[in-house]
Formats: structure tokens, sequence, C-alpha cells
């Protein structure tokens, strides 16, 4: 059995699917008549941290209800499964649900895939240190735009783990791209599957506590999302025009974050403005 000294690092560089640039992507999602930008830009160094401060918060159910399932169910996913698979945990973000599932499961390889890159490297290497046998492999990219994955991770036995329900953050025509993409990935001789977290429809008072408590966390985070496309675009958003609001849109079956500005307000970037009002 060898130690390994810490998981090995590969990230690449952010594209848009267009394969044009990612500022181009999200400046044209800001110039849109309703203006959009992806989920994806609200974790970072802080972001990521503050999403795991969601995740303890009363109101946030999705986490606690998704761990308790993975608990009861670790055996028969580990029945499933089958031998020493390949384990790949897409958005890992503190890799916490993975670990739950080592123990059962067994992996031969843990393979986490984060373009929260930073955090991803901290969840990581505490990781490493409390399973110092298993080897690991952090991956930094925005698998949006494709699941590349280096040589280094084995074919054998791959079981993509995409949980969180963050599925429902890609728009249904992405999400079928996506998986896909990870279906190609399980084609051929060495198989493979999908471990996936979807939440259901809730009563919407019961979703709309989860997506604005009571303490601000959710609010912070998505205010958050300024301070990122600030550092992305070169923009001027002040954090204090805005604010956050949550509202389930029945018509597409899912919550939504929003921003609104607090005042008539127009924001600036390399290039071009956008008035908000
Ligand atoms: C909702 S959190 C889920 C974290 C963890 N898997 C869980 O279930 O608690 C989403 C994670 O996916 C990552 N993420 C979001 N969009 C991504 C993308 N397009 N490419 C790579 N990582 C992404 C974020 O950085 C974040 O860590």
């Amino acid at each position: 059995m060898t130690l390994q000294s810490g998981p090995t690092f590969f990230s690449f560089p952010a594209q848009s699917h267009e394969g044009g640039s990612e500022e181009a992507a999200v400046i044209a999602g800001l110039m849109a008549e309703s203006p959009w930008v992806s989920p994806k830009y609200l974790y970072g160094p802080l972001g990521s941290r503050l999403f795991d401060a969601i995740t303890e918060l009363p109101e946030y159910y999705p986490t606690r209800t998704e761990r308790a399932m993975l608990e009861a169910c670790r055996e028969n996913i580990a029945r499933a499964v089958g031998p020493e698979p390949t384990l790949i945990d897409l958005g890992a973000g503190n890799c916490e649900k993975a670990r739950s599932l080592f123990q059962s499961l067994k992996p031969r390889q843990y393979v986490a895939v984060d373009m929260s890159v930073e955090f991803l490297r901290h969840s990581m290497s505490h990781l490493q240190r409390d399973f110092p046998h298993l080897e690991m492999i952090g991956i930094g990219i925005d698998f949006s735009a494709g699941l590349r994955l280096p040589d280094a991770v084995r074919r054998e036995n791959r079981l993509f783990f995409y949980p969180g329900s963050s599925i429902g953050n890609f728009t249904p025509a992405e999400s079928l791209a996506f998986l896909a993409g990870i279906r190609a990935q399980c084609a051929g001789p060495f198989g493979g599957g999908l471990l996936i977290g979807v939440d259901l429809v809730k009563p919407e008072s019961v979703l709309q506590a989860a997506y604005d408590d009571a303490l601000g966390v959710t609010a912070a985070f998505n205010l958050n999302l300024l301070n990122n496309l600030n550092a992305l675009i070169g923009s001027d958003f002040s954090v204090g025009d805005w604010r956050h609001y949550a509202v389930f849109n029945a018509a597409l079956s899912r919550i939504e974050m929003h921003l609104e500005a607090r005042r008539d307000t127009t924001v600036h970037w390399s290039g071009g403005a956008r008035r908000f009002v």
C-alpha cells in the first residue's frame, strides 16, 4: 500500500460554450434583455466559504437531507457500484459528501472536480491527511464547457457523483449535454455510472426560506457574485446598490436567486456599460 504525499492537481483555463472568451460570454448575459449570470460565478475563495456556511443554516434543508440519505443508503450504493470504483466528484466543494461514502465504496481513486480551485485545494489537503492511502486527483476546471479528464484518471468503473441538486443550475438543454458527456465517459468496456442528487418541489415557503435565510448568509453569497464579476470583467458593481431576493418560478419549476438594483444605477466595464433601473 502506498502513502500519498498529497493530491495531484490539474487545472485548465476557462472557456465559454461557444469557444469565445469567458468575459465576453458574461458580458453578453449582462446585456441581454433580462440580464442573467451563470450561478457558477457565485463560487470562488469567499463564495465557496459562504456556501459552506449556508449548509449549516436551519433553513437550508438540502445538504442535511442528502447527507442523511447517503448515510442510510451507502451499503446499497456500494453494492450497486461494485468494487474499487474511480469516484469522480463533480463540483466537489468541501468534499464532505464524497468523504461520507469512502468507507463503504472503498474507491481506488478519488477525483474531485471544481472550478473554485483554491477552495478545492484546501478541502483536498485535509482529506488526504485523513485518507493518506487513497490516491486523489484534484481538477480545477469549469465542466459546463465540457468534461475533460486527464489521462491520470482511471478508466475503470467510473462513478460520477453529482449531489446537491446542482443539475438545477443548468438549463434543460445544458443538462442534457452535460449528462450526455458523462454517459460518453462511462461508455466502452470499462463501464461506469452516475450517482446524482436532485431535489423535488417543496412548499414555496420552505424553498423561499432555504434561499433567503433570516441571517442573510444567502444574500451575502448572492451579492458576492458582483465582486466576482468585478474581478472577472473589470466592472464597477457596488454591492450596496443591490438587494438579494429569491423566488419560486412555477412555470420552470425552479427556485431562482435574483439581484435587484436598489436605485437607478449604471455599471461600467472595459468597453461597455449598462443601466439598471
Ligand atoms: C452547490 S455547491 C455543491 C458542493 C458539494 N458537492 C455539495 O453537494 O455540498 C456547487 C459546487 O460546484 C462548483 N461548480 C459550480 N459550477 C461549476 C462548474 N461549471 N464547473 C466546475 N465546478 C462548478 C462550485 O464551485 C461548488 O463547489
